[in-house]
């Protein structure tokens, strides 16, 4: 078959890197792509707000599966408006994809299926969310209900910091985003992720993994879009996954398929692991970054044929997927600055000399210029590496990161540490 992937990410060179070993992958475009998708696909130029120009592409290049990868384009609707034109499509519709665009659409959902999740008021202007506010005991969790780049989720220590919080959004700080609220109850416990793969009717679990979402170590700094991740996250016992798929993710999608607005593509749930059992903490639409590079390092199976399945809604005549029962670790490196203001133009060498070490190096902000690698993007590279457990994957994962000469960058240099820590008290 031939595929369209879109986005230019280290999640969709992991997604790029295992399509390529499909057997049944033929002509293979990614639209923007990086230097490290160019090594397994053709990349071009699209305008993934032109949908009509998208649908045309398709069309010329006989394209029979798109690979949705970043969230805008979902919530935006391409998936839909290429399903519409007769292309298979892997990745949600507009109206299911609001489980990652609207956060108070998803509470609202957990409330009619019942799905374990945090307490929470939706509100549309400050008066009320102000009066919403002194219902919730400290620390609270105040959320632009849209899309805000990962970053429209302030946990208030106090009060006054709340009732700051809801004011900087509803005065635009983080634009349209924030023209609704969600005021949220604290939830304590660990977070992992946990994967699933649905066409609608069928949901197959598809992994677990457990990101690194602070810049600094020790969990400290600003919030990221994830500088590290292990899977899998032996946190979620294969009793809790059982849970998690019968009290989370299979009412979702029978709950949206209720409703007329079936879910297709993979559906990533944030989850905290509470005293009382797992808790949603949020939807997203896509694979994480940098969790599928993870969970791609230990696919066995076929992807292009679950993805095509899954866009075909026969996902119950495709074979179950299977994983290595190995960890595999990923250490994202970021270039300094980041989040806040990376450095761009930083020269990356010595890439190949470190995959040498048994490691494997998906391009996430990378850049050729003038026959050189350089950084293009906050987060630049992820490294990653798979071991018997979590203390050997970070090993090797560390082990090619010193072998990678890239001045402009930094990297945690504990990611996997709550994992290495119950391995060393085991
Ligand atoms: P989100 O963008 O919804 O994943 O939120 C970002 C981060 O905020 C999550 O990974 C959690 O660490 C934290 N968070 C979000 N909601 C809650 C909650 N209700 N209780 C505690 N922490 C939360
Ligand atoms: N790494 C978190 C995310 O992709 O949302």
């Amino acid at each position: 078959m031939n595929i369209l992937l879109l986005g230019s990410g280290g999640r969709e060179h992991a997604l790029a890197w295992k399509l390529a070993q499909s057997p049944s992958v033929e002509k293979f475009f990614a639209s923007p792509g990086n230097p490290g998708i160019a090594d397994h696909a053709e990349c071009v130029k699209l305008d993934v707000l032109n949908h009509a120009a998208v649908i045309l592409f398709c069309g010329l290049h006989e394209i029979d599966l798109v690979i949705i990868g970043p969230e805008a384009p979902l919530v935006d609707g391409l998936a839909e408006s290429l399903r519409t034109a007769d292309i298979w499509v892997f990745g949600p519709d507009k109206a299911p994809a609001r489980l990652e665009g609207s956060k108070g659409f998803t509470k609202d959902l957990c409330t009619r299926a019942n799905i374990p999740t945090a307490g929470y008021v939706r509100t549309t202007n400050l008066p009320d969310a102000l009066t919403a506010l002194e219902n919730f005991s400290i620390p609270v969790v105040i959320k632009a209900d849209g899309l805000a780049a990962g970053k429209g989720v302030i946990i208030a220590e106090t009060g006054e910091q709340a009732q700051e919080a809801i004011t900087m959004m509803f005065d635009g700080g983080f634009g349209d985003a924030g023209a609704e609220v969600v005021i949220e109850e604290f939830l304590t416990g660990e977070e992992a992720s946990f994967f699933a793969i649905t066409d609608g009717k069928n949901v197959i679990p598809f992994g677990t993994a457990q990101d690194h979402k602070r810049v600094g170590e020790g969990d400290v700094g600003p919030n990221t879009g994830g500088m590290g991740a292990y899977s899998p996250a032996p946190v979620l016992t294969p009793a809790l996954q059982k849970q998690v798929m019968d009290e989370i993710i299979q009412p979702t999608v029978d709950t949206l398929a209720a409703e007329g607005t079936p879910y297709s593509g993979v559906l990533f749930a944030g989850l905290m692991l509470t005293d009382t059992g797992p808790q949603l903490i949020e939807y997203n639409a896509r694979f994480g970054d940098p969790e599928c590079q993870v969970l791609m390092m230990r696919l066995k199976s076929d992807l292009a044929a679950i993805m095509l399945a899954t866009a075909k809604c026969e996902l119950d005549q495709a074979s179950t997927p299977t994983f290595e029962s190995q960890t595999a670790l990923t250490v994202v490196m970021a270039a300094k600055g980041y989040p806040a203001d990376p450095e761009k133009g930083g020269e990356i060498r010595n890439i190949t000399s470190a995959e040498q070490e048994g490691a494997k190096i998906f391009h996430a902000g990378t850049a050729e210029v003038d026959g050189n690698l350089v950084a293009s993007g906050g987060r630049v590279l992820t490294v990653t590496a798979m071991g018997d457990n979590a203390t050997e994957a970070q090993a090797k994962a560390y082990a090619a990161v010193d072998q990678i000469d890239f001045k402009s960058g930094f990297c945690r240099r504990d990611i996997g540490w709550r994992e290495v820590a119950r391995e060393a008290s085991a």
